[in-house]
């Protein structure tokens, strides 16, 4: 692992782009969550200036010297306006266009940036770490594709029709998710092996290290991400919809429904809170099959647990399913926080 020298002084910003939720973190006490939704932004009518109570972004960006200017609704504003919500479905989700656009608003959010065309260039740039899940972030060309992405990004950006500000960074180093959530880790043990478990939106990441003497080194077969979390609750919900009204439902109303655990359809209250609780313990446990096969017969010499990332909320079952398990304080922000001590350790 990445060893950790503070900066008392560091210029550091850590996004942690999630496929559900994007948590942004800085050396200067920002700190930002939106759901990682964007749809391309029409023109503002008459409506929008009757509702005050929208969170979420309008975002605009020029990227480059001559680039075109995009604009685009970022978050809730997304969910309830956008006529094309886009959701990162792609495994390679930092290739998709809206990556940035999620990315720049966090960044815009989270940090003092100079103004656009103020002259001021690269004095108070951050060094930036973002993730990547684990068997993503193992391939060298998507690892080094983002980081060379992101170190040449040069955009103006403005959110909510504030100034343009500029925003480039320092540098840019990409870490993998769950190995990012064990640096916030507070009591770890001076022996054994430990492990961490990230439940996301829609990957589980898993990351293991063994402490001989207080030292650690990581164990690569115990470090690998599984294709299943947050999302198939809303899945198992769909489908549950389908199968009382012979309707489809959409992913939002879906996650809503999850949340209320009933819903109006034509006139009748569907209950769904059985259903749900059902879809919960059975998402947990292939959850916990899936980690603990991978983790083969090491599972049984795991001296503890470390649970984290959002997904550990709406799945308490899981805590019962691993040996000597223990949710991280504030688990959504885990691996935020975790990479911004990496970024600390960047900033000169
Ligand atoms: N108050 C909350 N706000 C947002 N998400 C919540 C909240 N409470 C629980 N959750 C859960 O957190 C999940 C998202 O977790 P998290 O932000 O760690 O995922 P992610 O990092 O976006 O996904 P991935 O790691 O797969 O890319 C949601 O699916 C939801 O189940
Ligand atoms: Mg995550």
């Amino acid at each position: 692992m990445l060893a950790i020298q503070t900066n008392p002084q560091p210029a550091a910003l850590a996004i942690d782009v999630g496929f559900g939720y994007t948590k942004a973190v800085s050396s200067t006490g920002g700190k930002v969550i939106f759901p990682s939704v964007v749809a391309p932004a029409g023109s503002p009518d008459a409506f929008d200036r009757l509702d005050k109570s929208d969170t979420g972004y309008r975002v605009r960006i020029k990227k480059g010297i001559d680039g075109l200017l995009e604009e685009w609704l970022v978050g809730e504003l997304a969910l309830k306006e956008g006529r094309e919500v886009q959701y990162f479905q792609d495994w390679e989700k930092h290739s998709h266009p809206a990556h940035d656009a999620v990315l720049l608003a966090a960044a815009v959010l989270t940090w003092n940036w100079p103004r656009a065309g103020s002259g001021i260039m690269g004095i108070s740039n951050p060094a930036l770490v973002v993730g990547l899940p684990v068997d993503v972030w193992r391939d060298e060309l998507q690892r080094e594709g983002l980081k060379k992405h992101l170190a040449g990004l040069a955009a103006e950006v403005s959110v909510n029709g504030n100034d343009p500000v500029r925003v480039t960074f320092s540098r840019v180093y990409v870490y993998p998710q769950a190995a990012g959530a064990f640096l916030t880790v507070p009591d770890l043990p001076d022996s054994g092996i430990v492990a961490l478990v990230d439940v996301g939106q829609k990957t589980t990441d898993s990351a293991a290290i063994e402490i001989v003497n207080g030292r650690q080194r990581l164990v690569k077969t115990m470090c690998f991400s599984i294709n299943k979390g947050m999302a198939a609750l809303v899945e198992a919900v769909r489908e549950e919809f389908r199968r009382q009204t012979g309707a489809p439902l959409p992913p939002q109303q879906a996650w809503e429904t999850v949340k209320s655990g009933s819903l109006w359809y034509r006139g009748k209250q569907i209950d769904m809170a059985p259903a749900i609780k059902k879809a919960r313990s059975e998402i947990a446990r292939a959850i916990a099959d899936q980690v603990l096969a991978g983790w083969g017969e090491r599972a049984d010499f795991v001296r503890k647990v470390y649970l984290a990332g959002g997904g550990i909320l709406d799945l308490p079952d899981l805590k019962n399913m691993f040996p000597a398990a223990a949710v991280l304080p504030g688990p959504q922000w885990a691996n935020a926080l975790g990479f911004l001590k990496v970024a600390r350790g960047l900033a000169v």
